[in-house]
Formats: structure tokens, C-alpha cells, sequence
């Protein structure tokens, strides 16, 4: 396990991937980190919402388990300041990179940063308040392991903060578009065969429930959202880069990158249209045995 405090590593800009990379489905390259920051921004007043209401204020310590690069795990240090502490932990060097330059920015030297696997790796212990892990769950091979391991860094009384997806295909289109739900399904089907899982989230409870959490919510984070909407945005990022990483991976080919846009591109264009968000679930266990 690496610490990345110092700041030398190239940032967002860097084009190259290092030979140490160690990718995800969903890729590490700079389209990746744009789509990344875009959602983030989307869904920021909902998650600093659920911080808020989950009690994570100043001088609280935080444990960002696949942080990516860095977008929530910034937020977080804003809120709990300079006498608190945020560790983030991630597998991608690159997504490593960028979070530490933004960190270094911003002289927000309360975030620690770990460069490590959360299947082979074991985790930072520390006296966490609060753990956060987004969109993480769907992309490892086992994460009844990874919940193993944070039950173990976890003290009684702390609390664990998850989004994950619980029903990807929920991902729909009014009046209805047949190639995005297609997509839909592709992306749902290289995940699985990735190793992971696009409903994660239903497999959840039982495991935190097995690992001594307490389920305090457990709420679905769906919208029905018209092109005006900001929410809107979520997708669409997607959609910029997804299709195309998709063809990189031998799924589909480019007459189905192009059908797919231009599907999205007329939806976008048309003020009625209405588009279902793949269904997040929010999930807020404390550690109690
Ligand atoms: C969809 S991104 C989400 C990033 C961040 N949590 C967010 O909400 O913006 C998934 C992240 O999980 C990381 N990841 C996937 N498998 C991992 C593993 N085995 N160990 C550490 N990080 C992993 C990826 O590198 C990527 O940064």
C-alpha cells in the first residue's frame, strides 16, 4: 500500500495511460474523470443532503472506499475541515494522479490518500465516524469481502453511508427509445460479465446485516426527468463516452455507438420526452455488534 501524499504525479490533464493502471469496466482515461466530475455535480444536492441528515459536520473522520478521482472525497473535506480527516481509498494510479493534484489545489490536507485494491488489499484502520462508498459495489468481484473488511475498520456506533445501483434497467425512455434501452442492457450485461453486479444494492442489506451493521434507511433514489432538467445531465455524460467504451470492449459495434447517440441526441431535442434514472439505493447502517 502506497501513501500518496506528495503532489509530483501528473493530474487531469495527462493523457498517457501508466503501465501500472489498473482499469475498471467503466475505464480510467480522462473522458472517464470528466463524466465522473459531471455526475458528481448532478447528484451533489442529494448525497450532501443524505450527509448531512446522516450527521457527518466538522472534525469527523471518513473512510471514501473507492474514491475515484476525488470528486466526493473534496466535498467531504470542505465539511470536515482541516481538525477532520477524510482517507480515500482507490485502486486506478491515474484516478490516484488527479485526486491528489486537486487535493494539493485546494491545500486540503486532511485528505489521505491510499493507492490500494479493496479485494486483495486490506484497509486503513483508523477511528472512523463515518464511511461513504458510491458506485463502487457494482464494479468488485465479491462484496460481501469488501464489507467484511470495513466491518473490521468500522468501530460500534459508526456509520456506513452507501449509493448503489439496485436496478440498473430501470434505465427507461417515454416516448420510448429502443436502441438506449438496448444499451442499457449491454451495459448492464458487461458488467456481470465483468464480475460484477447492476443491482448490487438488493444484496446489501443481508450482508450488512451479517457483518454487525443496523440498517437505519434504505430509500430509492429514482427520477423521471424531462431534457431541462439538471438531472438529465447524469445520463447524457454517459452517454458521451459510454457507447464508444462499450465498442473498445468488442460489445457492440460503431453502427450501434452512432444509433445509440443520435437516439439520445433526438430525446435531448424533444422538450416531452422523459427519460427513468437506473434506480440508486440509498443505504445508512451504523456498526452496532
Ligand atoms: C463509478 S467509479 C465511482 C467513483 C466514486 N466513488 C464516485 O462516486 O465518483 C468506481 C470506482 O471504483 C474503483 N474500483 C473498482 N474496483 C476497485 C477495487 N477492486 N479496488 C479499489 N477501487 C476499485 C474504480 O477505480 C473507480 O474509481
Amino acid at each position: 500500500m502506497k501513501n500518496q501524499a506528495d503532489a509530483d504525479s501528473p493530474g487531469a490533464g495527462e493523457s498517457m495511460q501508466s503501465k501500472t493502471e489498473r482499469d475498471y469496466i467503466l475505464g480510467t482515461n480522462d473522458e472517464e474523470v470528466i463524466r465522473l466530475g459531471s455526475q458528481h455535480r448532478v447528484w451533489r444536492p442529494v448525497v450532501s443532503k443524505l450527509w448531512w441528515k446522516a450527521g457527518i459536520t466538522v472534525r469527523k473522520r471518513v473512510l471514501d472506499l473507492g474514491a475515484g478521482p476525488g470528486y466526493a472525497a473534496i466535498d467531504l473535506a470542505e465539511i470536515v475541515g482541516s481538525a477532520g480527516e477524510i482517507v480515500a481509498v482507490e485502486r486506478s494510479s491515474k484516478f490516484i494522479s488527479v485526486m491528489k493534484e486537486a487535493c494539493r489545489s485546494r491545500r486540503l490536507t486532511q485528505v489521505q490518500i491510499r493507492e490500494l485494491d479493496l479485494m486483495t488489499d486490506d484497509l486503513p484502520k483508523a477511528a472512523y465516524d463515518f464511511s461513504w462508498c458510491r458506485w463502487v459495489l457494482s464494479f468488485v468481484s465479491d462484496p460481501a469481502l469488501l464489507i467484511k473488511k470495513l466491518a473490521a475498520v468500522m468501530p460500534i456506533g459508526s456509520i456506513a453511508i452507501f449509493h448503489e445501483y439496485g436496478h440498473y434497467l430501470t434505465w427507461r425512455f417515454s416516448p420510448r427509445r429502443p436502441k438506449l434501452e438496448r444499451f442499457a442492457e449491454k451495459v448492464s450485461e458487461s458488467w456481470r460479465a465483468s464480475g460484477g453486479d447492476p443491482d448490487v444494492a438488493l444484496n446489501l442489506p443481508p450482508i450488512l446485516s451479517s457483518n454487525g451493521f443496523t440498517i437505519r434507511l434504505a430509500v430509492p433514489r429514482i427520477y423521471c426527468v424531462r431534457p431541462s432538467d439538471y438531472m438529465w445531465q447524469w445520463p447524457a455524460a454517459f452517454i458521451e463516452s459510454g457507447p464508444a467504451r462499450l465498442q473498445e470492449l468488442g460489445y457492440v459495434d460503431k453502427a450501434f455507438v452512432n444509433q445509440v447517440k443520435a437516439e439520445f441526441a433526438e430525446a435531448a431535442k424533444d422538450p416531452d420526452s422523459r427519460m427513468i434514472t437506473p434506480l440508486v439505493l440509498e443505504i445508512v447502517a451504523e456498526r452496532t455488534g
